[in-house]
């Protein structure tokens, strides 16, 4: 690791300070060799103050135990019929392996703890069918979860329900991780399974909204039921306010840091509206907006422009934001005398590009110039020329298209930039 990799990990630290992090963990991850360094990734999250709790799938464990006592199973993931002697089997294998888990936690020194904070109830008839010890959740006991994480002590969530008879029900962990990520108000519910959702997913784009999922489990019947109830899951939490939902695959190098401490991540990641924005840029961000453009200015890609300038120009930027960071930016000059807008500053970070964002910000600044009601927008470019007709800008010869001071400096500077002017009807 370099030292720009551990900044741009350290810049998410303040965001994610005290925040709750639920992590679901599939059974079959469990017994992977990537537990351990899953088990390495909590204990650094515990460190920069990441309240962590876990909850457990045992899918895995309890149709192998079922196997080993030859006893046929009903359902192995408390999403059909659990009959008594399956929920036998069930709650011995989840014992087992919750107390597993918290053994493997204490090796890298975590404090941990079994919560039974599910309050279920049977699951009744589904369709003709007697779901028998399956349980559906009523309530999560939250206050019993949050007294563990307020004594520093990780809450390990096994997949067992309790009803009002003292009785347990099997219940599904994929739900319960929803309900308990709702119930804590979690900033990040993160899924990790032993295949590679991107994989399972090929062709998809990495972010999904709640919506998008919807269509694509009504477009793909036939995904495989892991992945489509992780996703209908995560479509849940977004909609119950939890702002990201995270998949991942725990065979990915480094899966769980790579997720959480990049803009783009390694899994697939629903989240609610708010996770891109454009905005007005305020004089807060003329440092981290000048970080970010001063590499293209030395390039001559852009104009070159001092941190005062900006400061003083503030007003004219607009920002794209990417989960509280700020990865491209587009300008909008107004000259009143000629009643024409420039725009300029057009930059989208590296690793963040060929996904619209360009044109995102390009869409922006027509919008400003029809508020500021310019009769011109126009630009002028150097090294993205086609990339502006691209976007719908026309280059054109004659200059006096351009406000005087503009003219003159263009004449002055020598730069040879080509001149490009976005017609008005197509704001
Ligand atoms: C130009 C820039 C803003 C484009 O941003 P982006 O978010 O990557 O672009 P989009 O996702 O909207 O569009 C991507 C498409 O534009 C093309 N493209 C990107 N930069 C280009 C350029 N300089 N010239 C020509 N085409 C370009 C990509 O190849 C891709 O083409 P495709 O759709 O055929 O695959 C970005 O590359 C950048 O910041 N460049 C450095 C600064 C700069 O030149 N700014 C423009 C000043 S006027």
């Amino acid at each position: 690791m370099n030292f720009s990799d551990l900044r741009s990990i350290l810049q998410y630290v303040p965001q994610f300070r005290g925040c709750t992090f639920v992590v679901a963990l599939d059974g079959a991850v469990i017994d992977s060799p990537d537990f351990s360094n899953i088990l390495l990734d909590l204990a650094v999250l515990r460190s920069l103050n990441i309240k962590v709790v876990l909850v457990h799938g045992a899918a895995a464990q309890i149709a192998a135990l079922g196997k080993r006592r030859e006893i046929p199973l009903s359902n192995v993931d408390g999403t059909g019929v659990t009959d008594e002697a399956t929920l036998e089997v069930s709650m011995d294998a989840i014992s087992r392996l919750s107390n597993g888990v918290m053994q493997s936690l204490t090796t890298v020194k975590l404090q941990a703890a079994t919560a039974n904070a599910i309050h279920a109830h049977p699951a009744g008839i589904i369709k003709g069918i007697d779901s028998q010890f399956t349980g559906t959740i009523e309530r999560i006991d939250f206050k019993v979860l949050q007294s563990f994480i307020d004594q520093d002590i990780l809450p390990v969530v096994p997949p067992l329900g309790f009803d009002a008879d003292g009785q347990t029900l099997r219940v599904n962990s994929d739900v319960v991780a929803t309900e308990v990520a709702t119930s804590l108000k979690a900033t990040k519910l993160i899924f990790i399974s032993h295949d590679d959702p991107r994989e399972i997913s090929r062709e998809r784009e990495h972010q999904w909204s709640a919506e998008e999922i919807g269509q694509y489990l009504k477009d793909n019947p036939e995904t495989d039921s892991g992945f489509a109830s992780k996703l209908s899951q995560a479509a849940d939490a977004t909609r119950n306010g939890i702002p990201r939902v995270h998949l991942i695959g725990s065979q990915v190098a480094d899966a769980l840091l790579a997720e959480i401490f990049s803009n783009e991540g390694v899994g697939l990641m629903v989240n609610s509206d708010d996770y891109q924005q454009l905005r007005r840029a305020t004089k807060n961000d003329v440092d981290e907006l000048y970080l970010l453009i001063h590499r293209a200015m030395e390039e001559e890609k852009l104009k070159a422009r001092s941190r005062t300038e900006i400061m003083s120009l503030i007003r004219d930027f607009t920002v794209l934001e990417i989960d509280g960071n700020i990865v491209g930016s587009v300008a909008v000059h107004v000259y009143e005398a000629e009643n024409k807008a420039e725009l300029a500053c057009l930059y989208v970070k590296k690793g963040h590009n060929d996904q619209g964002y360009g044109r995102v910000l390009v869409e922006a600044a027509c919008d400003r110039a029809k508020e500021l009601d310019a009769d011109c927008l126009f630009a002028l470019s150097t090294q993205a020329v086609n990339y502006l007709e691209k976007v719908g800008f026309e280059r054109i010869d004659d200059l006096s298209i351009l406000p005087e001071v503009r003219r003159t400096e263009w004449e002055a500077n020598r730069r040879n930039a080509a001149v490009l002017v976005r017609p008005k009807d197509s704001w």
